[in-house]
C-alpha cells in the first residue's frame, strides 16, 4: 500500500496544520524525514514555490544526496507566469526534471488555460511529466474532466469528506484517464485533536468525529489507522498525500499503511455526512 503514498513537504517550509503546537519542521528533521520515506519506499513528494522555503528544503537534500532520485510535484506560482515560476521551482529544488506541475487552485488554472499550449510546447517534454489542477470542489472536478491538457487532479478526501460526496465526480475524471491525488487524510491533524481542543468554529465537526472515534473503539483501530486505510483502499485514488511532522509520525503511518481494514467499517463511515461543505474546507479554517 505504501507506494501510493506522496510526502507532502508544506511542513517542511511553513508552520503549518489546526493542530500544530511544534512549528516549523527544521532542516535537519526535513532530511531525516525525506531520507525515511525514501528508503521506505515512499519516493513522490508533493511540494509548492507558495510553501515557504520548502523547495529549497528539498533541494538542499537531493544537492547532498544524488542518488535519491524522487518523483516531485510542485505548483506554478499565482505571481509569476507558468515559465518562469517553473524555473525558479527547478533552481530551487536543484533539478532538471519534475514529474508533475499543478495550479495551486482551479481559479489559477482558469486565469492561465490560455497558456498552456505555449508552456506544454515549450516545457512539457523537456522539464514536466505531466500537468495538474488542485482543487476544492465537485464543480471544479467536473469542469476538469473537459480538459486533456491536464493528466492530474489532487482533491481533498477524507473520512469526512468521503465516497459519498466525491466518488462520482472523481470516476468520471479517472474515466477520462487522469491521475487522482488526495490530500488532508488527516484533516491537516484534527482528527487527531482532543475534542476540547477543536477550534469553536470547527465545532459541529466534533459530532461526527466522536462518532467516528466510537467506531474505532469497537473495532480496536486507531483513528489515524482508519482515516489513512480508508484513503489508501479506494481504487480510484492513485497516490495519497500525507503530511508528517517527524520521522516518528512517517513510521507509524508506514505501520498503518500496510494493515488494511474491512470495507463494512468503511460503509459505516459513510453514513456520516457533513452538510456544511465549509467545514471540510481548511482554506476556510
Ligand atoms: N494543493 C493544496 O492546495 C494543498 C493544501 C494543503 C496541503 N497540501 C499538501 O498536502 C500535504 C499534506 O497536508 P494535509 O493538509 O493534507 O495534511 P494531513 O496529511 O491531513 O495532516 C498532516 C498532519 O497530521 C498530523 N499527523 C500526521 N501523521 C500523524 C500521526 N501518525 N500521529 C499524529 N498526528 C499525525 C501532523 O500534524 P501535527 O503533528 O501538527 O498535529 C501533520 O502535519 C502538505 O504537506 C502539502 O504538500 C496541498
Amino acid at each position: 500500500m505504501s507506494n501510493k503514498l506522496i510526502l507532502g513537504t508544506v511542513q517542511f517550509g511553513l508552520a503549518y496544520g489546526v493542530n500544530n503546537s511544534a512549528g516549523q519542521v527544521t532542516v535537519e528533521q526535513s532530511s531525516a524525514i525525506l531520507e525515511h520515506a525514501y528508503t521506505n519506499g515512499v519516493t513522490s513528494l508533493d511540494t509548492a514555490s507558495s510553501y515557504g522555503n520548502s523547495e529549497l528544503v528539498i533541494g538542499n537534500y537531493l544537492g547532498k544526496n544524488p542518488g535519491k532520485n524522487f518523483n516531485i510535484i510542485t505548483k506554478f506560482s499565482n505571481q509569476v507566469d507558468c515559465g518562469s515560476s517553473l524555473e525558479s521551482s527547478l533552481q530551487k529544488l536543484r533539478s532538471d526534471k519534475i514529474s508533475s506541475i499543478l495550479f495551486h487552485s482551479f481559479s489559477h488554472y482558469a486565469e492561465n488555460k490560455h497558456a498552456l499550449d505555449f508552456f506544454i510546447r515549450k516545457y512539457k517534454d523537456v522539464n514536466v511529466a505531466t500537468i495538474g489542477v488542485s482543487v476544492y470542489t465537485n464543480e471544479e472536478l467536473e469542469q476538469l474532466a473537459q480538459d486533456d491538457r491536464i493528466n492530474v487532479v489532487q482533491l481533498p478526501f477524507n473520512i469526512l469528506d468521503n465516497h459519498v460526496l466525491r466518488s462520482e465526480a472523481v470516476l468520471e475524471l479517472k474515466s477520462r484517464g487522469k491521475t487522482i491525488h488526495t490530500r488532508s487524510a488527516f484533516l491537516q491533524g484534527l482528527i487527531f485533536m482532543d475534542d476540547e481542543k477543536i477550534p469553536v468554529k470547527l465545532s459541529p465537526l466534533k459530532e461526527p468525529l466522536n462518532l467516528i472515534k466510537q467506531l474505532c473503539d469497537e473495532h480496536r483501530l486507531d483513528i489515524g489507522h482508519l482515516a489513512l486505510q480508508y484513503v489508501l483502499q479506494k481504487d480510484y485514488i492513485d497516490g495519497v498525500l500525507i503530511g508528517v511532522d517527524s520521522v516518528t509520525q512517517l513510521k507509524q503511518n508506514l505501520k498503518w499503511s500496510e494493515i488494511t481494514i474491512q470495507q463494512e467499517v468503511f460503509r459505516t463511515i459513510d453514513t456520516i455526512l457533513i452538510e456544511d461543505l465549509n467545514l471540510l474546507n481548511p482554506s476556510t479554517w
